[in-house]
């Protein structure tokens, strides 16, 4: 953990100073998990879990109660705490199973504070107040706080200037569970062939930290869940970007689909969104028959021009 980072966060943040510590102490100890291998088990079918999911949840449980005792927590590994408190963390301890069980090195912890005022419906959403991404595999500490921006290990963070969708480099994940269910591969497919490419990293709330910070231009996937996401979606609009469902609407914390980016390409996906649903400009794959011929073509032609 470098000493940068934690003496150059903004002196008017207001939540984000402790909850930083309180993610950096968690980090530290997903790293140690991480580096000395744990045991993986299944929560479902195909959706993994270790014992770092569970311990460091517990870990961000007890020191939000410590340092917040007012304030709701909803965590990914069940922590259901004070659902009626005015401000709720939605708490993802390790963002990443899958890639910290394979020994890859993308993960995360997630924390993004919510506030509900008195009287907001249970069905409503509140207002995203704070957000805490931190890698500590790359000691990266992404924060921001509505109204006051966002930063990167305590330096200002702004979306990419990219304008258009053939020049990006977007970001996109899948469920870990009912994978077939899934049309994202469609969509994976396509936006391949229209972009600078789709990494698919596997850490959603690390996907979003990166379109708030510029080194990617755009982020979307099906069926996240408000652990994933409420951080990274602040993140995002706090460094000038824009956060919708798939439609372009308001992104609700409850909305599975988000789509996010850097507010310039929006519209030009939200339009790819509607035309691939409507099942318009798909490219079809061709018979292992027409590839051959295509390549066979190609390489004719290659030949007669030289
Ligand atoms: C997963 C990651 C992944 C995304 C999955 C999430 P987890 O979270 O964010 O990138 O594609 O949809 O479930 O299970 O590692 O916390
Ligand atoms: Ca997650
Ligand atoms: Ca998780």
């Amino acid at each position: 953990m470098s000493g940068t980072a934690e003496t150059a966060i903004q002196t008017d943040f207001v939540f984000v100073p402790r909850a930083a510590e309180i993610a950096r102490e968690a980090g530290a100890r997903l790293r140690e998990y991480f580096i000395q291998g744990v045991e993986t088990e299944y929560k479902g079918d195909v959706d993994l879990v270790t014992v770092a999911d569970r311990a460091v949840e517990k870990l961000i449980r007890e020191r939000l109660g410590e340092v917040f005792p007012e304030h709701g927590i909803y965590g990914e590994e069940g922590t259901r705490e004070r659902m009626d408190g005015e401000y709720r963390w939605y708490v993802d301890p390790l963002d990443g199973t899958t890639n910290f069980a394979h020994g890859f090195p993308q993960f995360c912890v997630s924390m993004g504070l919510e506030h509900r005022p008195r009287g907001t419906r249970a069905d409503d959403d509140g207002t995203l107040v704070a957000g805490v991404i931190y890698d500590p595999m790359r000691d990266e500490l992404f924060t921001a706080e509505r109204g006051r921006g966002t930063q990167v290990n305590g330096k200002p963070a702004q979306v990419s200037r990219v304008a258009e969708l053939a020049e990006a480099l977007l970001a996109t994940g899948f469920p870990s569970r009912k994978r077939h269910q899934s049309p994202n591969i469609h969509f994976y497919h396509e936006f391949t062939l229209r972009s600078h490419g789709v990494r698919r990293a596997g850490s959603a709330a690390l996907d979003l930290a990166y379109v708030a910070c510029g080194r990617m231009d755009g982020f979307w996937e099906f069926n996240l869940n408000p652990w994933d996401t409420a951080a990274g979606i602040l993140l995002v609009e706090e460094a000038g970007g824009r956060v919708t469902d798939f439609a372009g609407a308001h992104y609700r914390l409850a909305s599975d689909e988000i789509l996010a980016s850097n507010g310039l390409i929006q519209e030009e996906l939200i339009g790819f969104f509607s035309d691939m649903f409507a099942g318009r400009h798909l490219s079809p794959i061709p018979t292992a028959e027409e590839f051959a011929r295509a390549r066979k073509s190609k390489e004719q032609g290659a030949g007669s021009s030289q």
